[in-house]
């Protein structure tokens, strides 16, 4: 697959790195991944995990040049996952802003039908939040908030990460083996 991971300067950046490092790892690869950050991404980064381990095969952009392709339509894109996507990236999509590389290059995957995912993390949400939120899944992106689950017993931080990349990764159309699947044997999982 072609793909943007866009990062954000919401807290979760584990969930990026974690991203990042099954797209790497993937058998059904190699990807061609379009890494993009945010300042604001850099400095929560720093906060929770100190440098964000990026694999090194991935193109990785900030968000202040357009000089990439993924802001523009003619460059063919499979998808893009903003990961943790923040309440004012989100805000500034819903409303066309385009004023960054992110916000752009998801104004372009909407326009061109492509497959559009947002992990945003914030609690709890204010109006403006939510009719965001409401705006987008109009609009015909994917909404997978950050919220884990713990029906599986996650027993590490990474078993509880791999719960929402788990729903990431499905939506992507990707086979995995992060989590066993409700009421499904263990060797049916993919
Ligand atoms: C430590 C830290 C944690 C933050 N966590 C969140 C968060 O969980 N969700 C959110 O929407 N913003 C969060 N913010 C605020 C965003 O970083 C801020 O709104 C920033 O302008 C987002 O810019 P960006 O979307 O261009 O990265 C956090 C900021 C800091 C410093």
């Amino acid at each position: 697959m072609k793909l943007v991971v866009a990062i954000t300067g919401a807290s979760g950046s584990l969930y990026a790195q974690r991203l990042l490092q099954l797209l790497d790892e993937d058998p059904q690869g190699p990807h061609e991944v379009h890494v993009a950050l945010s300042t604001h991404a850099r400095e929560v980064a720093m906060t929770e995990v100190g440098k964000l381990a990026l694999p090194d095969r991935f193109q990785v952009h900030g968000d202040d040049s357009m000089r990439v392709p993924f802001v523009s339509g003619s460059a063919k894109f499979d998808a893009m996952v903003i990961i943790p996507c923040s309440m004012g990236t989100l805000g500034r999509i819903a409303h066309g802003y385009s004023d960054s590389a992110i916000a752009r290059a998801a104004d372009v995957f909407l326009k061109e039908k492509r497959r559009l995912i947002l992990v945003p993390r914030e609690t709890p949400w204010n109006l403006i939040q939510a009719r965001n939120v409401v705006t987008l899944l109009e609009a015909g992106a994917d909404v997978i908030p950050a919220i884990p689950s713990f029906y599986h017993r996650p027993e590490t931080v990474l078993d509880v990460v791999d719960t929402v990349i788990a729903r990431v990764l499905d939506h992507l159309g990707m086979k995995h083996t992060l989590i066993k699947r409700w009421m499904e044997p263990e060797e049916t999982k993919d």
